[in-house]
């Protein structure tokens, strides 16, 4: 059985979080709200407890995770070096959904890093998740608390989903503020290289570290493992339609519904009077896609459609991370 407490998110309660710390410490299995996503955590420095975890999820074992600290000194001890450029960062974005790939301390169990010689680190910006870290008093790895390839949970229901069962207990602390998961950032390379995009923008990375590199296909594959994996993805089939001209979508979902249940999801609305649809309509930003894809994608995926429709929005700012999720949740990609 999975217990789940629900948490105020500004002010949890310590006696719930003692709970968790106390599963996290005995080598156990605890989901818990950050402002990204839901994520999966154990404790960083006990081999056993991430193999562990690995299994729940049903995670590759060469996709590494993050560790989640609560403070710079955790993540000095986290780290084997700490170069000026990661300084400046974390002083301008965390806590925050800001990733920064390091060298491998020794107190890190090396499961976490699947082998590599380096760490992804970052400090949440949820309060539940601190204390969470605090309270343990050691470093939480956490990879976000789906079964591997699913969609990111963004609420505590979709954890439950995938993972009732096969964890202790589940930190209820409401629907993630952002939405989707971290910048990630390799610090080893120079300039840094942003393997995965997210909230932080390169544009603001660049300002703090003056040049940053965005990974490519394939650099990203060698230096990122987990970009290699299948990603994001309900079990309909999704189709992307990168640019929405109101027309050619509206036609596309209307020769979809001749051979079965369609579902859309865009910020254009389709004007379709049909049992068969199942539609959610976004606001055209970014902001509100990223807070509503994952969630979306379940629910649209639950009423039982071939195909899930998805118009994409414009790539500037944030909306380039909110693309690359979509991409990657996509079997078809109409540009
Ligand atoms: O927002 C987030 O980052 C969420 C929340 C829970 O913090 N976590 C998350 O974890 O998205 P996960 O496991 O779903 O994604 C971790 C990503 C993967 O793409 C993985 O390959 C990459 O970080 N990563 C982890 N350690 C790495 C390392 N040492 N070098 C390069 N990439 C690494
Ligand atoms: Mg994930």
């Amino acid at each position: 059985m999975t217990a789940v407490l629900q948490l105020d998110p500004e002010r949890p309660d310590p006696e719930a979080i003692e709970r968790a710390a106390a599963v996290i410490r005995g080598g156990g299995l605890v989901a818990f709200p950050t402002e990204t996503v839901y994520g999966l955590g154990a404790d960083a420095t006990n081999g056993r407890a991430i193999r562990k975890l690995f299994e729940a999820k049903g995670r590759p074992a060469d996709n590494p995770l993050i560790v989640h600290v609560a403070s710079r000194e955790m993540f000095r001890a986290v780290a084997a070096d700490v170069d000026e450029k990661s300084e400046r960062l974390i002083e301008r974005f965390w806590p925050g959904p800001l990733t920064l790939v390091v060298r491998r301390g020794p107190q890190v169990a090396a499961e976490v890093s699947s082998g590599l010689e380096t760490v992804a680190v970052r400090m949440p910006r949820n309060a539940i998740a601190l204390e969470l870290i605090r309270r343990a008093a050691t470093p939480i790895a956490a990879p976000s608390a789906n079964l591997s390839g699913r969609p990111s949970p963004t609420r505590a229901e979709h954890v439950l989903a995938d993972l009732g069962g096969r964890i202790a207990l589940v930190l209820d602390g409401g629907p993630a503020s952002i939405g989707i998961e971290s910048t990630v950032l390799d610090m080893t390379a120079d300039p840094p290289v942003i393997l995965r995009p997210g909230w932080i923008t390169p544009e603001a990375i660049k300002e703090v570290t003056g040049a940053v590199a965005i990974a490519v296909t394939g650099e990203a594959l060698r230096r990122s493992p987990g970009t290699r994996h299948r990603h994001y993805s309900p079990r309909a089939r999704v189709v992307l339609l990168e640019r929405g001209d109101p027309r050619f979508i509206q036609r596309f979902c209307e020769e979809l519904l001749k051979s079965g249940r369609v579902a859309y999801l865009g910020h254009t609305r389709v004007d379709i009077e049909s049992p068969d649809l199942s539609s959610i309509i976004l606001e055209n930003d970014p902001r509100d896609y990223a807070r509503s894809i994952y969630r979306a994608l379940r629910a649209l995926d639950a009423t039982g459609p071939l195909t899930i429709v998805v118009e994409g929005i414009d790539e500037a700012g944030e909306g380039a991370a909110v693309m690359d999720r979509l991409r990657r949740a996509a079997s078809e990609i109409v540009s």
